[in-house]
This record gives structure tokens, sequence and C-alpha cells, in this order.
């Protein structure tokens, strides 16, 4: 959700801040800009649409000190004039976050004279910078701050300093060393070419930041220092394999995804989590979107293992309407990038209320991590695609392990097992590209499935609608006759999804109940007497490795994920990077 860079070193900046944005275009990519300094003079270039839009424009801006942006729009159109920076007086700025009370801010400064260019939130900063600026860079950047609402990483040029200021409230900004300088950014992958090692900003920073040093202040501007630590290159590099996308390389990766999930647990595990999760009145998770679909599963599997009353909310409702909870009770934030705003939010006010606050996240420095009190670790690696695929995979080995303890020990080797058969998975072309050309010739999609099914079918309604943009829907099988079977005809296709033998002959009920109405059906399914029953009378079956039903959702998810990937890229899609979305939504 908007990227930010900023480098000050002994290179050009223009090149370095490029390359970087380019890596972060996963946070949004509605436009794209940079401005550099060099003697006392900006560079600025910006233009609407993806980061490759600026590449011609490098050669002429100088300087080796410099702040870039891509863009995830929300105050105002994608267009070139809304791009980042916005320039005011001896200021330029790029900023991920809100602005919440830019509007009076806006109309004060316009009523003493001052003229904005864009519709964006994020312009007044530059301007009330400039109004406040009496020499003091750094006085100038606190007074600033005092003054707004909402959440902000900055990154700002001055035409006095020599460096970059960044600025850390609500939206996060590490700060890495290497390839003759200093970079800020929003995340690692923008400076993993080039950088050492890097620390994280906490809430409040201000850092100046200059090729040889970075002073790092708190809110109060007191002297302050951050650990830095070793920039895990492997984990940014993709190696020169043969995937096309990010999301084809992560869905392969799913099960390295289990594997390092089940090997990082024993670390965090311990320290009373079970003791917690035994006593608990209530277990709640708590995510958006994937992360709360993964969620539902979760729940599914802690109503065997707990005693409590175990819910999963829609983070977004739950900061407005907070399930109650006590001292005994335990909430589970789920977020794959750890910096979702509503699911901090909802976290946030459940822990104000009393509950102990789990954070299963795969970003192990994110916002998340720092209010939580205890981490328990995705290990998928950074995850790029905007779609989540590989982080839902170890977002479920997590809940596994969680909903075994103390002795996980089992679990853990039928986990190991089940990533072998997701490896040879995600190696299938045929099966998912069948059923991508039925979803592609298709008016709707519906998923459809009943107990762990209808989790996997929601999760794969969602994965399909964003990458392809075929209209597609979830539901459990025997909700279709309350109403939804209105829209069955020879144009709509239901995936329905069969893994649990004991729930099998009810969801074979729905499939007869589409194929009599003309329907088109595709089954998946890892029962070989359910595949052989309905081979040639329904438009196709992939049959899965026969894997116990609570482990069969990795296999039937990973199988929709493919289906979902081939369809965008059948439809002519990016799927990557979907339209009007983003990785890291850290907006209300
Ligand atoms: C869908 C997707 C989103 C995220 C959601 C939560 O593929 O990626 O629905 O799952 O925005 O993000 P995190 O997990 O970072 O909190």
């Amino acid at each position: 959700m908007c990227g930010i860079v900023a480098y000050a070193g002994d290179k050009r900046a223009a090149e370095i801040i490029y390359s970087g944005l380019e890596k972060l275009e996963y946070r949004g990519y509605d436009s794209a800009g940079i401005t550099t300094l060099s003697g006392g003079e900006f560079y600025t270039v910006k233009r609407s649409g993806r980061v490759c839009r600026l590449s011609k424009c490098l050669e002429d801006m100088r300087g080796a000190t410099g702040i870039g942006h891509t863009r995830w729009a929300t105050h105002g159109e994608a267009s070139d004039v809304n791009a980042h920076p916005h320039l005011c007086g001896r200021f330029a700025i790029v900023h991920n976050g809100i602005i919440e009370n830019y509007a009076p801010l806006k109309a004060q400064l316009a009523e003493a004279g001052h003229i904005f260019l864009s519709q964006t939130d994020s312009e007044v900063v530059a301007h009330i910078l400039d109004s406040v600026y009496d020499g003091d860079i750094i006085g100038a950047v606190k007074k600033t701050c005092s003054r707004l609402k909402g959440c902000w990483a900055l990154a700002i040029l001055c035409k006095d300093f020599k460096g970059f200021i960044a600025v850390s409230r609500g939206s996060p900004v590490i700060i890495a060393r290497g390839n003759g300088g200093f970079f800020a950014a929003s995340d690692i992958p923008a400076v993993a070419d080039g950088a050492d090692n890097y620390c994280v900003l906490q809430d409040g920073d201000v850092a100046m930041v200059e090729r040889d040093e970075c002073k790092i202040y708190s809110a109060e501007l007191k002297p302050v220092s951050r650990e830095f630590m070793p920039v895990e290159r492997e984990q940014y590099a993709w190696l020169g394999d043969d995937c096309s996308h990010h999301m084809l390389r992560e869905i392969r990766s799913n099960a390295r995804t289990i594997r390092a999930t089940c090997q990082k647990f024993p670390l965090a595990a311990g320290g009373g989590l079970y003791e917690r999760l035994r006593g608990a009145d209530k277990i709640i998770f708590v995510g958006c979107g994937t992360a709360y679909n993964s969620a539902l599963a979760a729940k599914r599997l802690f109503s065997g293992a707990y005693d409590a009353f175990i819910e999963a909310v829609i983070a977004s409702e739950a900061r407005y309407n907070p399930p109650a909870v006590t001292d005994r009770s335990v909430v589970i934030a789920v977020s794959q990038s750890g910096e979702t705003a509503d699911t901090l939010k909802a976290a946030e006010i459940l822990k104000e209320a009393g509950a102990y606050l789990v954070a299963v996240t795969n970003t192990g420095y994110s916002a998340i991590t720092r209010i939580a009190d205890k981490v328990l670790p995705v290990c998928a690696g950074s995850e790029i695609c905007v779609a989540a695929t590989k982080s839902y995979t170890g977002q479920l080995a997590c809940f596994h392990l969680m909903s075994a303890l103390p002795d996980y020990a089992r679990r853990k080797a039928e986990l190991l097992k089940v990533a072998d058969e997701a490896e040879k998975l995600a190696a299938d072309e045929l099966l998912s590209l069948r059923i991508a050309e039925l979803c592609v010739s298709s008016r709707a999609v519906f998923f459809i499935g009943r107990g762990g099914d209808a989790d996997v079918a929601t999760e794969a309604a969602l994965k399909l609608k964003e990458v392809s943009y075929i209209f597609s829907d979830d539901y459990p099988a025997g909700e279709l006759k309350h109403g939804t079977l209105a829209l069955i005809d020879e144009d709509v296709l239901s995936v329905v999804i069969i893994c649990d033998e004991c729930l099998a002959e009810k969801s074979k009920n729905a499939v007869e109940q589409i194929l009599s109405r003309k329907g088109k059906v595709a089954l998946v399914t890892t029962i070989k007497s359910v595949s052989d029953e309905f081979s040639g009378r329904v438009s196709a079956v992939w049959l899965l490795p026969p894997v116990p039903a609570h482990l069969s959702h990795f296999l039937s998810a990973e199988a929709l994920q493919l289906v979902a990937y081939r369809a965008a890229v059948l439809a002519g899609r990016d799927p990557d990077k979907p339209r009007n979305l983003a990785k890291s939504v850290t907006v209300e």
C-alpha cells in the first residue's frame, strides 16, 4: 500500500531508487515518481502507471541523494499530478499512509496563499514543512508531525540538507546500510540487492540520514539507537528459475513454507502458550481477506482441540464491533504483512480489553509483532505477488501445530508428508489448465464444499476473482438450494471440493443438483471413488493424492491457487498485480 524508497550515498540515486521501487511495486502500482537532490536543486520525474514508465527519464536526474514512491491511490485518481514526490519550496516528500485531517489543513494553508497541485492528502506535508521551516530541519519535521493525524511513513528531502529524513508513525520504515550509503524503505526487498544490514524504525522515530551517518531520534527528538540486523539476501533473491510470475513461484513454495514453519515452530511455541490456550475462555482469530480465510480453517482445527468458545472474525468488523473478551481470552491476529491497518486496530482494541495477543505473521519486524504478547512465525519468505498463496499455506501449517500442542510431533510428521505431496502437485500443469479454461469460458464460477472443504471454497473464490476478474463466489454445498441454484445454467461453472469421506455423500447430492440444471461442474477430490463416479459426467475431475481429510486443505487450496493463476494468465491479466489492489493494506 504505497512503497517509499530513499537513498543517500556515493552512487547515482535515480537508478538505485528506481530499482528499489520495482521491488516495492506489490505495494501499489497506480503511479510512481522520484526526486533527486544535487547542488541544492531538485530533479523530479513522476508518471501515472507502473514504475517502468520512469525508466527512460532517469538519465538527467543528477545527485547521489533522492526519494521515490510507488502509489496505491487513496485520495485523488491515479494521475501524473497526484503521483509523489510532492514538492513545496525547499522540501520534497514521499508518503505512505493517510493524513486523516488533510482537508482542514489544506484549507488553512490555501487561505494563507499556498497553491496545491494535487488532490492527495500527502501534499499538505510538503506545504506544512515549508511553512514552519526556519533553518532547523528536524524541528520543522517535529512541528509538522505534531499537526498531522493518521499514519505516515515519510521520506523527505530539504534543499539545505545533503541527505534525507525518514519518519515512521504507524506505517513501516526500515533503514538499511550498504551500496555506498544508507537507504530508507517500506520493506526489505527494496534494498535487498545492495544493503548489508537494516534496522526498523519504531513508532514516532525520525532518522536524519547522510551518506556516512544515520542519526535516529525518538518522537521527542531524543537520540536513540536501533538494532541493525543482517539482510538475509537469499530470501529476496529470485534466482533464475522457470517461473514467469511471482504467483506461480510462490505457489510452488507452498511445500517449502510448510517445512520451514514446522522447523521454526518449536522455538516460538513455548513460554506458556499451551497453558494459555488450554485455560482460555475464548479464542478469537482476527484477520482480513486471505488471512481471515485461513482463520476459518483454524477455527475448525481448534474446535476439536480446545474447550474454549472459538470464533474467527473479520478485523474491519471487529474494530467497530469487538467481541467481548476477558483476561482469560486469547486473540490470534493473523496477518502476512503484520501491517494491515484493520487487523492491527482490532488486535489493539482486544488486547486493551484484556485479551492475551498472539500474532501469526510472515513478517518478523512488522507492527503486529510490536504489540503482540507472543509471535508465531509463518516462514513463507518474502511474498511479492499481491494475492496471498504461500503465506496462507504457512498460516494453515502454524494453526495445525498450535492445535496439536503440547505434543505436536505427530502432527509435524503428517505436515512434512503433506508437504511432499504439495510439492508434486505444484508441478501439475494439465488439470489446473483444464479447470482454468472452464473458468475463463464461464459467466460465473461458484466454489462449493462442506465442512473444511467450504473453507477452501471461500479462499478459492477470492483467489480466482482477484487475479482473473471472473465473477466468483463460495457456498457451503448445502446452501446452493436455498437460493443460488437459481443462477445455475450452462454458462456457470461450479467447482465442487470433496475431500472429506464423512461428508462426501452429501456433497455428491449438490453435484447432482447442479448437473440436473445443466450447470458445468469441475470436481476437486482426494477420494478415488468420488472421482470414478463422476468421471465422464462432469467437465473435469482433479483427483488429488489421498491424504486424511484434516490435511486435505493443503492440497485442495494449492490446486485451486494454480487454477486461479492459470485463469488469470489465460484471461490476459497480470496475476502478480491485479487491478485496484495492493499488498499490505495499511489504510482503513
Ligand atoms: C488476498 C490477499 C488479501 C490479504 C489481506 C490481509 O489474496 O492477499 O486479502 O490477505 O489484505 O493481508 P495481511 O495478511 O497482510 O494482513
